[in-house]
């Protein structure tokens, strides 16, 4: 298992390009099993999760060629309806595969997927939706055993605005007999990459990113060459590590139109963020003040970015709080940075977040994607070295981390652990 080292104090400058968007590419991907026909992908991120899939499609009898960040798909031949427990307990999103399998095969065999760090993780959401399609959903041994003679469209209400369950019920609902409409649908701009792609293909989806969604069923999908929106996240991982450090660094090919959560926050704990374009801002600051956050459904605050804005306010000039209100167990990387000398207390799902002068390096251990993130960015302010174990977390989400942050000046290197 590989880990970091970080020596940190080190300010940051130069430039950085932000990478295609791994919870954009994830769906995108899957919805290659919707047609015979190819389908090519452009700024696929080179990542542990995108490979998962990309594994988990030539289990199912993919042909697919990766070659830098183009990734072509035909699903032609799907000799297998089963995605096998090995493949999807390293990764959950791996149920993504299930709608379009159905839609196209009337039958799949999909792992239940496992809770992991940041809570149970339930997909009752997406089966419940398949039902009302028509689908026989049992569960057989930690199996998802679906069947439909044909999805039937339907009218579907999601008690959750669910981010992978909208993408799987759209679509399994392009090939469904008649119209579908999702309300209480997911508003997330990789659900409206996902449709623009569908629609593409010759989907006719209406109202992606906003809470009501249509799908009149069409009896087959075409192949399409398609590029991904860029990681609106890894955006702002990175701008975090710019305020921590007191410095300022240019983003390009960053999703701008994506960000305004993200952005308004940054400004109101003091960074600064000046848009050149559509794609290139300038992110940083000198001062931290402290805020309140509350995590929710876009276009409020991601919680993928809770955990990278914590590490940020525990250098902050007073007293901040922090409510998760997503997921269950989402604070993992509190413990850590305490260990960093910062000062946090966490209860009912919220952090209090004490300011304190300096972090100071320490051996942690990473426990989730956004939690390790959180802690190489402490670490890159902290005084002295730290060592962040098990970033394989990190490697799921995050491309050539370390390679993009020593070219912005961070004293980073990669070891075995
Ligand atoms: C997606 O996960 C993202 N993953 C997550 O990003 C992200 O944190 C999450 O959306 C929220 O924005 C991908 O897109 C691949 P949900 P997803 O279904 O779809 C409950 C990252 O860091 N729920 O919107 O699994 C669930 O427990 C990852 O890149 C049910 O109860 O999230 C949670 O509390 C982490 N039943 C809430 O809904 C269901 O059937 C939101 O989950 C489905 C979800």
């Amino acid at each position: 298992m590989d880990k970091f080292i970080i020596e940190g104090s080190k300010k940051l400058s130069g430039a950085v390009k932000i990478s295609g968007s791994k919870n954009a590419s994830l769906p995108i991907m899957s919805a290659a099993l919707l047609t015979k026909e190819d389908v090519i992908l452009k700024n696929i991120p080179d990542l542990k999760d995108i490979n998962t899939m990309i594994n988990l499609l030539k289990h199912l009898g993919c042909k697919i060629k990766k070659e830098n960040d183009v990734v072509t798909i035909n699903c032609s031949s799907i000799n297998s309806p089963e995605a096998p427990y090995e493949l999807v307990k390293t990764m959950r999103a791996s149920i993504l595969v299930l709608g379009p399998l159905l839609a196209r095969l009337n039958s799949a065999k999909v792992s239940m997927p496992g809770g992991c760090a940041i809570g149970v993780r339930p997909v009752n959401l997406h089966l419940k939706a398949f039902e009302s399609m028509d689908a026989s959903i049992s569960i057989d041994e930690g199996y998802i055993v679906a069947k439909t003679n044909k999805f039937k469209g339907s009218d579907i209400y999601f008690d959750i605005p669910t981010v992978t369950g909208t993408e799987n019920v759209i679509m399994a609902a392009t090939l469904a007999s008649g119209k579908t409409v999702i309300k209480n649908a997911a508003k997330e701009p990789e659900i409206v990459d996902l449709a623009n792609m569908l629609n593409k293909m010759g989907a006719k989806i209406e109202g992606s990113g906003t809470s009501t969604i249509t799908v009149e069923g069409v009896d087959r999908l075409s192949g399409v060459e398609y590029t991904v929106m860029n990681d609106r996240i890894e955006a702002g991982t990175f701008m975090c590590a710019a305020l921590i450090t007191s410095s300022f660094i240019k983003m390009v090919n960053t999703p701008v139109y994506a960000m305004d959560a993200i952005f308004d926050k940054f400004k109101e704990m003091g960074g600064v963020v000046d848009v050149e374009d559509d794609s290139a801002v300038i992110v940083g600051g000198e001062t931290i003040k402290p805020v309140n956050i509350k995590t929710s459904v876009y276009p409020g605050f991601p919680t993928d970015m809770q955990a990278q804005f914590i590490s940020v306010l525990t250098l902050a000039d007073g007293v901040s709080i922090v409510k998760e209100t997503i997921f269950e167990n989402r604070f993992q990387h509190v413990a850590e940075l305490n260990r960093m000398n910062a000062d946090i207390v966490v209860s009912n799902n919220q952090a209090v977040i004490n300011g304190v002068k300096q972090l100071k390096g320490a051996r942690v251990m990473a426990t989730d994607l956004r939690a390790s993130a959180s802690l190489v960015i402490a670490a890159l302010a902290a005084a002295g070295s730290t060592e962040i174990l098990r970033i394989y977390h990190l490697d799921r989400g995050y491309e050539k981390l370390e390679q993009k942050l020593s070219s912005l000046g961070a004293n980073i290197r990669r070891e075995k652990a």
